[in-house]
């Protein structure tokens, strides 16, 4: 049996406790968690329950590389935190997972940049789980193989259920300062797989949103309860810096927000996201020149119908969705032992990752703004700092 790949972690939060059980579950044996740095780490006791030992523990980071010096830092903090911790980690020679969004703001994507340009893209992995969702790739499949032909226009969303909007008012990702922004924290993810389907990034944007579900004047849904009696703006657990307050909550972010978007290959999108549906939806409709499909990330159903030639649309198989994330985290844990152990590549992609987020970050301009905001500066700063020719060579 090889020596295990050694992993320390930067911040042993829910998410990440659950990215390493899925990775430990496809490792078999090939890796060990030596350490984790977090002054309160929320994450740890789903470990132990699974049975994977945690090893040493440490109030900060830098101590912890120094002693351990592991193989991999897994960042898993609140996202204000990660560009240092990556920057720790590859100077201590680690590769990097970190979760998303790698950068909050366009100060931290250029140092990210200038990292990944200097070490290598392929040393940092980002946990974008939905690139490695079947029904990703099941549309994926469908692109590539030219059915749909020109790909013109889109309609996108993300709808939360009200349980979830109600955590977001009460946890750490209320503050801009800490999460970025409502769009960048959540749907980050989603702007990644635009940028897939269309194979290029935006070129202009503009959007409409604000906070008027959550507010004081709207106290009285708080005294609503689920069919089952529960209090739902309270049903998700608390995290780190949290408040129990929802609709007197301190937040700076939007529970809603609506956007436009052009791409660089001239498709053309409207996207829409609100944190208080009744029902969760995670739905793409992609208009072809040839055909047209429909595919929910919520429901597993993918959709398509080729004009002229067929009468009705026809479902899409999709394999392996019932569980987290739609069968992505399972995926993910898979993907991630495969590029870590056995040097394959990962589905997520650093430089996709970075030009999502800047794609929020001018769709969140745009909103605070009114108008609409070109992204020919973003891009130019981007590719200052690392010349997009390097990254594809890279990929
Ligand atoms: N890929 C996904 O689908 C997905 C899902 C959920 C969360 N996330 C991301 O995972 C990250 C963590 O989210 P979470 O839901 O696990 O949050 P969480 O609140 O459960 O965990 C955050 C952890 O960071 C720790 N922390 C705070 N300050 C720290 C510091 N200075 N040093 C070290 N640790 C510190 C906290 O104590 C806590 O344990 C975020 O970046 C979030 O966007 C990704």
């Amino acid at each position: 049996m090889p020596t295990p790949l050694t992993i320390a972690v930067a911040g042993l939060g829910s998410r990440i406790s659950c990215v390493i059980g899925n990775l430990v579950k496809a490792s078999a044996g090939r890796v060990r968690i030596v350490g984790w740095a977090d002054p309160e780490p929320l994450g740890k006791a789903n470990l132990e329950k699974a049975g994977i030992a945690t090893g040493q523990g440490f109030a900060t980071v830098e101590p912890m590389l120094a002693a351990l010096k592991p193989d991999v830092l897994m960042v898993g903090s609140p996202n204000h935190l990660h560009v240092d911790f990556i920057e720790a980690g590859l100077g201590a020679g680690c590769r990097i997972f970190t979760e998303k969004p790698v950068a909050i703001d366009r100060a931290q994507t250029v140092r990210v940049a200038k990292l990944a340009a200097r070490h290598g893209a392929d040393r940092i992995l980002v946990g974008l789980v939905l690139r490695s969702a079947p029904l990703f790739r099941a549309v994926m499949a469908q692109l590539a193989s030219g059915r749909l032909g020109q790909l013109t226009s889109l309609e996108t969303n993300e709808h939360l259920g009200y349980e979830h909007g109600g955590f977001l008012m009460r946890d750490w990702r209320r503050y801009r300062r800490y999460a970025g922004s409502y769009l960048l924290e959540k749907c980050c993810h989603d702007f990644d797989l635009y940028q897939g389907f269309t194979g290029t990034r935006a070129v202009k944007v503009a959007s409409f949103g604000g906070r008027d579900i959550f507010t004081p004047a709207n106290a009285a849904i708080e005294q609503r309860r689920d069919a089952d009696g529960k209090a739902p703006y309270h049903a998700w657990p608390t995290r780190w810096n949290t408040t129990e307050k929802v609709c007197d909550s301190d937040a700076d972010t939007v529970d809603h927000q609506v956007a436009v978007v052009e791409y660089a290959g001239g498709a053309r999108m409207a996207f829409h996201s609100n944190t208080h549906c009744a029902f969760g939806q995670r739905r793409w409709l992609l208009a072809g020149t040839k055909a047209t499909l429909e595919a929910d990330l919520a429901t597993s159903k993918v959709r398509i119908q080729d004009i002229h030639v067929q009468k009705q649309p026809e479902e899409l198989p999709v394999p392996g969705l019932e569980h987290g994330h739609y069968g992505a985290d399972d995926a993910m844990g898979v993907d991630l032992a495969a590029s870590l152990l056995d040097g394959k590549p990962f589905p997520a992609n650093l430089r996709s990752a970075l030009e999502a987020g800047i794609t929020c970050m001018a769709i969140d301009e745009a909103q605070r703004s009114g108008q609409v905001v070109d992204l020919a500066p973003w891009w130019a700063e981007l590719d200052a700092a690392w010349p997009r020719a390097v990254a594809a060579g890279a990929r």
